[in-house]
This record gives structure tokens, C-alpha cells and sequence, in this order.
């Protein structure tokens, strides 16, 4: 099913798909990175679990009616997705306070937001992906200021989706990160992949760590924790 490689990024790859025009095959990688790229390391079975993960994931927002770039999955570690041009923004909503923002505005690790907080970082590794305003992201993307506003809104949404399906198994979505594409018709879709390398996800009776923190803190077994989540979510589906 593959053709042309595409992209390369430091957990996937990205593929023309053979004979379907307007379609990609992504496929994921087992490596993890970190720190902007300065922590690296393999994981055997790590790709397999992302891309069932994220699956299930974009599987559950169709049901709930958000548009995503996700067809099907094809085998152990590939997915079809719609071609988009990615706009290069990492939407990060936050419900607990932790990792960046902890750090940034002195916020105490654990404090609730009342309200979900959405930040814009401009994806561009060379910069380190920088945290910007709506401005900005007016400036450097191709984004119209009535997107944002949509973007913003989808970001809610997804919010609202994801943490009634996390908590149905025992989860604390403490925050993540979404990207989008424009599709051909110029409309926006959730893009990218949905998974503990861009979640923190709180094991709500133990507060055990069962996402990417695990190798950022080097503190647990990635493939022990991915693996459970991916436990949860078939069990839930
Ligand atoms: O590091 P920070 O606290 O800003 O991360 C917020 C959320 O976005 C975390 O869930 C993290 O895993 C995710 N993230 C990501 N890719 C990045 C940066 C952050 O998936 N490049």
C-alpha cells in the first residue's frame, strides 16, 4: 500500500499511498524522543502500540461526530489517513497543571484549571517549537483568524470527548497535544495521532504516570504503561 516516502518525523513516517490519490499511510515508528530531540531511544513494540491507541481514539471521535484525517488501520503499525497540509501549530489543552506550564508560570504541579487552557506552540524544531499567541500564529501559518476560533472550539471538543473516555477507564487527562490539516478542500481536520506520547494520563486511583513522562523522567517501563492503556481501551471498546 505504500509508495513515495513522504516525511519523516521522529515517530513516524509518512507515505503516499499506492493507488490512492489524496490518501497516506502513516506509519509508526518505536522511537522515543524527548527534549526537543536530545533524549533518544528505541522501544521495541512501541508503534504497535501507538498506532492501536490512537485507533481507538479517532475510532471514538467519529462515533461522537469530530472529523478526522483517519481512514483505517491497516496492519500492526500503519494507518490510511486523508492528505492534509499540516499547519504547523501543536494545540496544547491543559486540565491540570503539569510539564511546561507548571515550569513557565510557577503553577503548583496537580492544581485543577477551572477552566481547560489552550496554548498555541509553533512547530518548528530549529526554534525548539516556541509557545506563541493567536497573533503570531496569523503571522508564521497559513491560519485565518475565523479558524483559530474553530480550531480553538474542536480543541474543546475533543477535550470533552477524551475526558469522558479516559475517565470510563480509570484515567486523569491531565493535558495534550492535537495537530490539524487542511484537507484539499480547504477545510481543517484533526490530524496527526492521539496517544501517550502526546498525553499525560494519570492512573486515577494511584496517580501512577502512564504516558511518555515515564521516558522523559526515566522513572517506568514505557511499553509496561502504553500497554496498559491500550489494556483499557479494548476492554472499554
Ligand atoms: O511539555 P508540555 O507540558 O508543554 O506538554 C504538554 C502536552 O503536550 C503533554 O501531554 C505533552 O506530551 C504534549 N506534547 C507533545 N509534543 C510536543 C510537546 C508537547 O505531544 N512537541
Amino acid at each position: 500500500m505504500k509508495a513515495d516516502l513522504v516525511y519523516e518525523g521522529k515517530a513516524k513516517k509518512v507515505y503516499q499511498a499506492e493507488g490512492r490519490p489524496g490518501e497516506l499511510v502513516l506509519s509508526y515508528k518505536n522511537d522515543a524522543t524527548a527534549f526537543n530531540g536530545k533524549k533518544k531511544e528505541s522501544f521495541e513494540g512501541k508503534g504497535e502500540l501507538n498506532n492501536s491507541i490512537s485507533t481507538l481514539i479517532f475510532q471514538k471521535l467519529h462515533k461522537s461526530g469530530i472529523e478526522t484525517h483517519f481512514i483505517e488501520k491497516l496492519n500492526d503499525t500503519e494507518q490510511l489517513v486523508v492528505q492534509t497540509e499540516i499547519i504547523p501549530l501543536e494545540v496544547v489543552v491543559r486540565n491540570i497543571a503539569s510539564g511546561s506550564i507548571a515550569k513557565r508560570l510557577g503553577i503548583e504541579e496537580k492544581t485543577i484549571f477551572e477552566k481547560p487552557i489552550i496554548e498555541f506552540y509553533y512547530k518548528d524544531d530549529a526554534l525548539g517549537d516556541p509557545l506563541i499567541n493567536d497573533e503570531h500564529a496569523l503571522y508564521v501559518t497559513t491560519i485565518t483568524e475565523a479558524e483559530i476560533s474553530e480550531v480553538k472550539q474542536k480543541a474543546l471538543q475533543i477535550n470533552h470527548q477524551l475526558l469522558e473516555l479516559f475517565q470510563s477507564i480509570g484515567i486523569t487527562l491531565v493535558d495534550f497535544k492535537l495537530e490539524f490539516g487542511r484537507k484539499a478542500c480547504g477545510d481543517i481536520v484533526l490530524a496527526d495521532e492521539i496517544s501517550p506520547d502526546t498525553c499525560r494520563l494519570w492512573d486515577r486511583a494511584t496517580g501512577e504516570k502512564l504516558d511518555k513522562d515515564v521516558f522523559r523522567q526515566g522513572n517506568g517501563d514505557l511499553i509496561e504503561v502504553y500497554n496498559e492503556i491500550l489494556q483499557r481501551l479494548e476492554a472499554k471498546a
